[in-house]
């Protein structure tokens, strides 16, 4: 090996790592102009003098969801001092107190104290903020769901959208978001009577669609024939498989750090397979940590049951352990569906012709080994 190919201990082949951070926001964000047009669509009101309109923001994981809200936000901040954005992330905001006291901050520069002053002063501090500033109020409240289980969501809901009954004149909208589609069924049936939203379809990107942004990624990070067009290539195809853009994204950043470690100035196929080896068991581990307890017992019964299954057949088995409704039933169907872990195809056969067969998309084995 010259000494050439053999990399300085200063020397990288990331122009700036920084991008492949999990909450960098990319500068140049594609295939998402629909959906920002509609989200643009709901502050819309709000600068003329109207009320925001609600939205509800659906996808799969790493559709693109939360990037969608903070660029929204940052380009109606710029555009008007009408509209107050507020961005929440409820895995870390989930008492009505703690959400309030975001919105407290955003508008004062700090947050209230934490002891002392009761919610209503907090509230009506920023009400009447709004009041006499004119100003509308949008809180988007990502990954919603957390909300739920500690049962706060109601509270929270009716006290953003309903200030205007105290606080005459005061505009206020939510966007929730949701990458979870059982969810969007204990929505419905929580808050259907404040929460009339439009609801905000994010779509799996396409193959092309996840070329196209990782070409932007690798450019923004890397610097040039680093990857070639083929890695590139395989790239895409491995996160299409997954369908979750997040984990080729880490593969970028992984591959990269391979790479400097054996002290290449480029990326090779050696190297895309460690990366890969790593990351697919990561993904499919954290997919399955995050399901209840119900989702796995149905995914045990598909993986133990050696014939192929159509969707009936599986209904009686998973009823026998554990009686439920078939609408229940198809609702855990279409999680595990929408998770990527199954696919469920038509057959044309059965009574209507609608017979369903489910196939699993993962090895048996690597799904028994990380689902414990
Ligand atoms: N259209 C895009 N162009 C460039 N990068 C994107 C695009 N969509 C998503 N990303 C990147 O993919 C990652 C996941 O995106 P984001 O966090 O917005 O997804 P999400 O839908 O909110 O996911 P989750 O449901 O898991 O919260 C981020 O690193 C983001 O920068
Ligand atoms: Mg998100």
């Amino acid at each position: 090996m010259s000494i050439d190919d053999i990399l300085m201990q200063d020397e990288t082949i990331f122009r700036d790592q920084s991008v492949f951070n999990p909450d960098y926001l990319p500068t140049i964000f594609l295939h998402r102009e629909s959906q920002m047009e509609a989200l643009k669509l709901c502050l819309r009101p709000a600068l003329r003098g109207g009320k925001p309109l609600n939205a509800i923001v659906v996808g799969s994981c790493a559709t693109g969801k939360t990037t969608s809200v903070k660029k929204l936000f940052d380009e109606a901040e710029k555009f008007s001092d009408k509209i107050l954005c507020v961005y929440i992330n409820c895995q870390l905001h989930v008492t009505r107190y703690n959400i309030f006291s975001q919105i407290y901050k955003k508008i004062f520069g700090h947050l209230p104290p934490e002891t002392g002053i009761p919610f209503s002063r907090i509230y009506e501090k920023i009400m009447k903020h709004l009041q006499s500033n004119d100003q509308a109020l949008v809180v988007a409240l990502d990954d919603v769901n957390y909300l739920f289980q500690k049962k706060n969501a109601n509270k929270i809901f009716y006290d953003i959208l309903r200030a205007h009954e105290e606080f005459e004149g005061v505009r206020t909208g939510l966007l929730a978001v949701i990458s979870d589609i059982e969810f969007r069924y204990i929505l419905d049936k929580n808050v259907k009577s404040i929460f009339i939203p439009q609801e905000i379809v994010f779509p799996l990107y396409t193959h092309n669609e996840l070329y196209d942004i990782f070409k932007e990624r690798i450019k923004a990070g890397f610097y040039p024939e680093v990857i070639s067009e083929e890695i590139l290539e395989d790239i895409t195809e491995n996160t299409d498989s997954i369908g979750d853009l997040r984990v080729g994204i880490e593969i970028l950043n992984l591959v990269g750090i391979i790479a400097e470690a054996d002290a290449s100035r480029s990326i090779q196929k050696k190297h895309l397979e460690t990366a890969l080896k790593k990351t697919s068991s990561i993904s499919l581990k954290n997919t399955l940590q995050n399901m209840s307890q119900r989702e796995k017992t149905l995914l045990k019964i598909i993986i133990e049951t050696e014939t192929e299954l159509t969707a009936g057949d599986l209904y009686k088995l998973l009823n026998e352990i554990k009686p439920l409704s078939y609408a229940s039933f198809d609702r855990l169907l279409n999680k595990l569906e929408f998770l990527r872990l199954i696919d469920v195809k038509f057959t044309g056969k059965g009574r209507k012709g609608n017979s369903r067969v489910i196939i699993l998309r993962f090895d048996q084995d690597e799904i028994d080994k990380c689902l414990i």
